[in-house]
């Protein structure tokens, strides 16, 4: 099938788009449609055009991976002109995600019928860009500057309904989409068409918007350009007439278009979607997952089990006795008590959830699951007892995971029978909310089982990264290796708090000492104890001298910082700063810049290691576990990137 068709249902010509996988809008695919124009234009006997996709969605946007390389004809906002001023109406059918250069051209065309299950949107912002084909000139035209806003500054689609309320799409429909865009297009013809969108009125907002809407987007962007560079795009479209509007946008586009920033998000996105297949895997299946049990109701298998049931699994959910069982039960409901809170789920979706889980102490219930995660206490002897139980109650072919963070899987594993079906699978804490999912094979572990990892990584919505064995995995290894370069900065003379501003500033959202102070400095320092009582060498911290001193962090009054009762803000200690004077060698400050630069390169420097090693695959593994598991900043790309 060519990548344009025309077919015809009486008077009204059906233009099919097929451009697999998300028809995007190539070089090609705009010539498609532009010689679709011309021609429909002037065949006789067709009154109205209906534009609609074939495949998953509509069209998806501009084409990603041409961003790279210089623009080619026709160029995307000359095609949306020339939908728009065809002699015939055109009406977008959208299904899926009408995203980016696809809402672009679909509002081009003079109406949109849209599936209930379908998302419009213009996330170019989340690509380090701005609309380039009139997202911030047409948008406001059809729904009003502050939808407009709304829209093009935050990247976040909206689902049909919604934006047929906000004007952005004129009819929602269900059932068979071209049979209902034809039937739209009939009863539209029999009325005066509206105008063109570039041809609609903007009516300017309340005074003060613009100002407030700066000051607000520029405080959640924390130094990423695009969105407010697309908000002076949108204010510019209601000041001057079309034209000049679409040049300025236009100009802004292609500035951003070649931005160090708009590269590092092209990266990730680029990382994120080769994430959950990786290559390696291509041909190996992954083993069926249709039930699975959580070891352990702390705040890390509640959160595992809630991830599960998001996902639709039933889970069974094993603790110790019966008190844990009620824990862990309340563990759970409490995550769901602040989804409910927050908006995301109805009391009835909790129950839902609620009712797919089967919770109790007996081993026994686990004789048939598919897959069993253990997240019980970080502790050696502990956890090769629960596997010890697994390896006797589970089908030799279920998938057994642990959960660790700093323990060497293959200890864990020591003893059971079939290790080939044994992995580590890393969460994040809230594991239902962090999309990191660490997948950690053993030398045993059969490719099935690791392919069923990343099944469970794509099911569960995560962002799926295979590890290698060694201390602290990816993740954790770079976080120790940060956190002793922000001591080493420390004790050559820079003060705790200008640390963590620049971090801040290079667009984490808190720095390491106070990351730390909001964690806790006990857990860390525990590791390391159990570190020197198993003989290893394991030098004095900055941290261990703190916690020698009572400072665990904000639960303790204080950690690297002072904290006033029920006050959260960090203030610099002047006993900190006796406790650790000795330990601090007077010097130069270093600015912010140097700061940051010294941080990152340290992180990018372990990186390095971490893939000699053989730990991570590629560089841009890395720079994901950063981005997704630590608030490394998107925009960044990471810190292999941005070394
Ligand atoms: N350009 C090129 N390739 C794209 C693409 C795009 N805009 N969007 C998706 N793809 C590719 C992915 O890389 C992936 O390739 P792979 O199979 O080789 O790994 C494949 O399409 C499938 O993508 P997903 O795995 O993400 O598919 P889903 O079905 O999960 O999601 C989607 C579909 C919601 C459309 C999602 O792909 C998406 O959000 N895409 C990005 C949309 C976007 O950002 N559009 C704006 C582009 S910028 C623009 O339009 C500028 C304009 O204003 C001028």
């Amino acid at each position: 099938m060519s990548i344009v068709t025309i077919d015809r249902d009486g008077d009204i010509a059906v233009v099919t788009v097929n451009n697999p996988p998300v028809n995007a809008l190539s070089q090609a695919l705009r010539q498609g449609l532009w010689d679709a124009a011309e021609a429909l234009d002037v065949e006789q006997g067709i009154r109205a055009v209906v534009l609609i996709c074939a495949g998953r969605t509509f069209i998806a946007g501009a084409d990603v991976s041409e961003f790279g390389k210089p623009p080619m004809e026709p160029h995307l906002p000359d095609l949306v002109g020339r939908i728009e001023t065809a002699t015939k109406p055109w009406i977008a059918a959208i299904h899926g995600s009408a995203l980016g250069g696809g809402f672009e051209v679909a509002m081009g065309c003079r109406f949109r019928v849209a599936l209930d299950s379908a998302s419009v949107g213009l996330p170019e912002v989340t690509l380090g860009i701005v609309p380039g084909a009139s997202g911030t000139v047409r948008t406001p035209r059809l729904a009003g500057v502050e939808a407009a806003v709304e829209l093009v500054t935050t990247g976040r689609p909206v689902k049909a309904p919604r934006a047929a309320q906000m004007g952005l799409v004129d009819a929602v429909v269900s059932g068979d989409l071209r049979a209902e865009a034809i039937a739209f297009a009939r009863t539209a013809l029999e009325k005066p068409l509206p105008p063109a969108t570039s041809a609609r009125p903007i009516a300017a907002p309340e005074p003060g918007f613009w100002e407030a809407q700066e000051t607000a987007i520029a405080r959640r962007a924390k130094g990423e350009v695009a969105p407010l560079r697309a908000l002076a795009s949108i204010r510019r479209a209601t000041e001057v007439p079309f034209a000049e509007a679409m040049a300025f946008e236009r100009a802004t586009f292609l500035d951003l278009r070649g931005s160090d920033q708009a590269a590092a998000l092209r990266h990730i996105f680029f990382a994120e979607r080769a994430a959950p297949r990786p290559g390696h895997l291509a041909d190996v299946a992954p083993l069926p997952l249709r039930t699975a049990a959580v070891i352990g109701g702390g705040t890390m298998g509640a959160g595992i089990a809630a991830a599960l049931r998001d996902a639709g699994l039933p889970v069974t959910l094993i603790e110790r006795d019966a008190e844990a069982v009620e824990r862990g039960l309340a563990n759970l409901r409490g995550i769901y008590a602040g989804a409910v809170k927050r908006g995301k789920l109805t009391e009835a979706q909790v129950e839902a959830r609620m009712s797919g889980v089967t919770a109790g102490s007996d081993y026994s219930a686990l004789a048939d699951v598919d897959l069993v995660i253990e997240a019980v206490f970080e502790e050696i002897g502990v956890k090769r007892a629960v596997f010890e139980q697994l390896g006797r109650v589970c089908r030799p072919d279920a998938v057994l995971a642990t959960n660790t963070s700093y323990l060497d899987p293959r200890a864990i594993a020591e003893g059971l029978r079939n290790p080939a079906r044994f992995i580590g699978l890393h969460f994040f804490s809230p594991a239902n909310v962090m999309k990191l999912l660490e997948i950690v094979p053993t030398p045993d572990t059969a490719p099935e089982t690791l392919a069923t990892g990343f099944a469970l990584g794509r099911m569960l919505g995560k962002i799926p990264v295979q590890a290698g064995i060694c201390e602290g995995f990816i993740g954790n290894r770079i976080l120790k290796r940060y956190r002793a370069e922000a001591e080493a900065i420390v004790r050559q003379g820079t003060a705790i708090a200008a640390v963590d501003k620049a971090m801040r500033d290079y667009g984490f959202a808190m720095g390491p000492f106070e990351a730390q102070d909001l964690g806790g400095l006990d857990i860390a320092y525990l590791q390391r104890e159990g570190a020197r009582a198993a003989g290893q060498a394991v030098h004095e911290t900055l941290g261990d001298i703190l916690v020698r001193a009572g400072r665990k962090g904000q639960k303790t009054g204080g950690g690297w910082y002072d904290y006033l009762p029920g006050d959260r803000s960090p203030k610099p200690s002047d006993a900190v700063a006796a406790l650790l004077a000795a330990h601090i060698q007077p010097g130069a400050a270093l600015d912010s810049a140097a700061i940051s630069a010294r941080m990152v390169g340290a992180m990018a420097d372990e990186g390095r290691k971490i893939l000699d090693e053989g730990i991570a695959q590629r560089a841009s593994d890395i720079d994901l576990v950063e981005v997704h598991g630590y608030g490394f900043p998107r925009w960044r790309g990471g810190p292999m990137f941005a070394a």
